[in-house]
């Protein structure tokens, strides 16, 4: 299955999209993640990429089509994979089009601009795998510390209040119109996001299923 995950910043599809990979036995393909390590490395990209992410703008598209087209081609994308963050204006979504991708479903996780910043100041991330908890939410075994590989918990740049509220504008403005792009598809899937993760994902799972 090719699945699209869409939504606003902190709706929860990176959590959404973990889920539905391990479910599928499919890779998840987050372009954030991706530069996120490209910046941690210092390369090229990721120093190209620095402005733009840490001011909550989007990184130009086609530095992010680039690397979705190096990524779809690698070979364990051959049975499916979750596309979480891309693409998020209309270029991006032709170019993905224009490569020749058929995508099975869209899901957009819809949650109130409101309820997306009060939950993005609890959000902790490892500094070194880069795996997402909640200080409310999804809590980490010890606090403060990685479940996955022992790392410390740290906030992101970009989840501070003030460029939270540009990422939502951004996402108004250049990606939100994505859902009528794919509506006229017929591949959209709207799921309202819960207040707890598992009531999410039993939706998201569901809408799969239909
Ligand atoms: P990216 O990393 O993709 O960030 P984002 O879209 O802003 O999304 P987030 O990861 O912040 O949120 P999410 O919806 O995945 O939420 P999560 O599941 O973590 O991109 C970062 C930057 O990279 C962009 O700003 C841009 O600069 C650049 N970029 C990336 N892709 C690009 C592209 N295609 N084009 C151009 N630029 C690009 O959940 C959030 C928190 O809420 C977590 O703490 C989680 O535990 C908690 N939570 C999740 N679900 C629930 C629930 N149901 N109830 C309560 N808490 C929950």
């Amino acid at each position: 299955m090719n699945l699209i995950f869409l939504g606003a910043p902190g709706a929860g599809k990176g959590t959404q999209a973990e889920v539905v990979c391990e479910h599928l036995s499919i890779p998840a393909i987050s372009t954030g993640n991706i530069i996120r390590e490209a910046l941690k490395s210092g390369t090229e990209m990721g120093l190209k990429a620095k402005a733009f992410i840490e001011a909550g703008k989007l990184v130009p598209d086609d530095v992010v089509i680039g690397i979705i087209k190096d990524r779809l081609s690698e070979s364990d994308c051959q049975n499916g994979f979750v596309l979480d963050g891309f693409p998020r204006t209309i270029p991006q979504a032709e170019a993905l089009d224009a490569m020749g991708i058929q995508i099975d479903k869209v899901i957009d996780i819809e949650v109130s601009d409101e309820k997306i910043v009060a939950r993005m100041s609890g959000r902790r991330v490892c500094a070194d795998c880069g795996s997402s908890y909640h200080l409310l939410y999804n809590k980490p075994s010890v606090e403060g510390v990685c479940d996955k590989c022992g790392k410390d918990l740290v906030q992101r740049k970009d989840d501070v209040p003030e460029v939270v509220l540009d990422r939502l504008h951004v996402y108004h403005e250049q990606t939100e119109p994505l859902k009528d792009y794919y509506a006229k598809t017929g591949k959209l899937c709207i799921v309202e996001g819960q207040e707890e993760v598992a009531d999410t994902t039993a939706l998201t799972l569901k809408a799969l299923e239909e």
